[in-house]
């Protein structure tokens, strides 16, 4: 164990690893994603369920996995190992950190793509590349944009080149300072496109359509997208935070922590729709327009609004920079596991993992262009990576730290982990044991379409099955307990 004989590095207090959390959890996935997959599912219904998945999965999740990291020192592999034996159980429970481990790495092989687009927003923005007055034109630009691979291509290679350059330099340096800077920065900003929303019109109906729940309106699709979202913005189940969480000095508190991050992402991506969608619906934009929707609606804004290109600038400079602090921890996993395990250093493992994600990620940059028909079931490459991170790997790996977190290890480790009072403990222990798995297992049934589950009518139904899986867990854990101390004694 490598980790034993050099004392591993540590983030500066809280404070450090609050910056880099809140730097991996707000990019793209709360600016670009967020108004762009709430556009396609119709809006308020979908925007209550992915607030309801961040309260009730999203932020015990987080909890969990920062936990496992702490107490395991080491990538997603290493650490659950470490805390699964620690309890007596058997190893192969790390796959969960392997899938992790994978499902960051796939991210970022189209994250980088995306991260590419804002890059070449920003420098069109500089040269003046934006000029249009519709939505057709910018429409135009964005196609144009994707059409050529070379171009495209030389985006997404920027990113990946400094991606890896960030992770190969190590974990401290950059990092804490870039998102002490560049998240008031970026709040700032949105806070301007609000305000020019309010005075420009369209507000009024964008915020009935982030904020009006209609219930009857999400399809189960949208469900599970809501649910994997939650993972996606929050970082979880990719290797991210529980890699981070490593990195956390002993006596930091785990849970005020968790929800200053949590709070910080749900803010960022609820200012990022109020900021979007006015410019959607005073240009008769279509909401459900893709991926393409704030490249195609936000230069109309800056472009109608005083020092429009400053503002432009700045923005998309913004973004550039959330996306690389998102990007970096996205690697950090895989980078910390092959430097531990391999015995390479962090500059070689680096690199070898930038040339395996360069090769992926542009198949992924091919899917607008040349590889456009490369399609398996309707989708590209790019749309693989991402639908089977968000809506499988990801609420999949937190249901097995759930799991394993309430029922099969030792309930001693993650009390002194978290290191709560008895009531905020048993909050999240009835969180993880019956909540966060109820609440993923019944919308993955739900999407897979073996049941339809209507949550207005079925709510009796779902109350019954909580309260059995309450009546079932206890009643099995206090027979767990003494098996589990007479071990310890021995
Ligand atoms: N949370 C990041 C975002 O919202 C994306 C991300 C996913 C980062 C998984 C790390 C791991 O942009």
């Amino acid at each position: 164990m490598v980790s034993s004989e050099q004392p591993r590095i540590q983030w500066l207090g809280r404070w450090g690893f609050m910056l880099a959390a809140t730097g991996s959890a707000v990019g793209l996935g709360n600016i670009w994603k967020f108004p762009y997959i709430t556009g396609e599912f119709g809006g308020g219904a979908f925007v209550l369920v992915y607030l309801a998945c961040i309260l009730a999965v999203g932020v015990p999740v987080m909890m969990t996995e920062i936990a496992f990291g702490r107490r395991g020192l080491g990538s997603p592999v290493d650490a659950i190992r470490r805390v699964v034996r620690e309890s007596g159980r058997s190893s192969a429970w790390s796959l969960i950190g392997w899938m992790a481990m994978l499902c960051g790495f796939m991210i970022l092989s189209f994250y980088v793509v995306v991260a590419g687009w804002s890059f070449a927003y920003l420098w069109k923005m500089l040269t003046g590349g934006l000029a249009g007055s519709s939505v057709d034109d910018m429409a135009a630009v964005f196609e144009a944009n994707n059409a050529n691979p070379w171009n495209l291509g030389f985006w997404s290679t920027l990113v990946t080149l400094l991606t890896m350059l960030i992770v190969g330099k190590g974990v401290q340096e950059g990092i804490e300072k870039s998102v002490s800077w560049m998240m008031p920065g970026l709040v700032l900003m949105l806070a301007l496109l609000i305000a020019f929303g309010v005075f420009s019109g369209g507000f009024a109906q964008a915020f009935s359509f982030l904020f009006s729940f209609d219930a009857g309106s999400l399809s189960s699709e949208g469900m599970l997208a809501a649910l994997g979202h939650a993972f996606f913005t929050l970082s979880l189940a990719s290797g991210a935070i529980l890699t981070y969480g490593s990195y956390l000095p002993k006596g930091t508190s785990i849970a005020r922590t968790t929800l200053s991050v949590a709070i910080a992402d749900t803010v960022v991506a609820l200012m990022a729709g109020l900021a979007i969608f006015p410019v959607i619906f005073a240009n008769g934009m279509n909401p459900a327009e893709g991926p393409g929707l704030i490249f195609m609606s936000l230069p109309l804004a800056f472009q109608a609004m005083p020092f429009g290109t400053l503002f432009g600038t700045l923005f998309f400079l913004m973004l550039s920079m959330a996306a690389l602090t998102s990007a970096i921890s996205m690697v950090e996993a895989t980078v910390s596991w092959l430097c531990d395990n391999k015995g390479i250093s962090r500059r070689t493992a680096s690199w070898s993992t930038g040339i395996v994600l360069w090769l992926i990620s542009t198949l992924a940059m091919l899917s607008f262009n040349l590889g456009a028909d490369w399609t398996l079931a309707g989708k590209s490459v790019f749309d693989w990576l991402d639908y089977l991170t968000s809506r499988l790997m990801m609420p999949l790996g937190g249901l097995g730290m759930v799991v394993l977190a309430g029922f099969v290890l030792k309930s001693e480790t993650f009390r002194d982990e978290l290191g709560l009072a008895p009531l905020p403990y048993a909050l999240w222990l009835s969180m993880v044991r019956y909540v966060s798995p109820l609440g993923i297992v019944v919308i993955f049934i739900d999407a897979l379409g073996i049941y339809q589950v209507s949550f207005a009518a079925h709510w009796p139904l779902l109350l019954a099955i909580l309260v059995a899986m309450v009546a079932l867990g206890e009643a099995l854990s206090p027979r767990l307990r003494p098996a589990l101390q007479a071990r310890r004694a021995l």
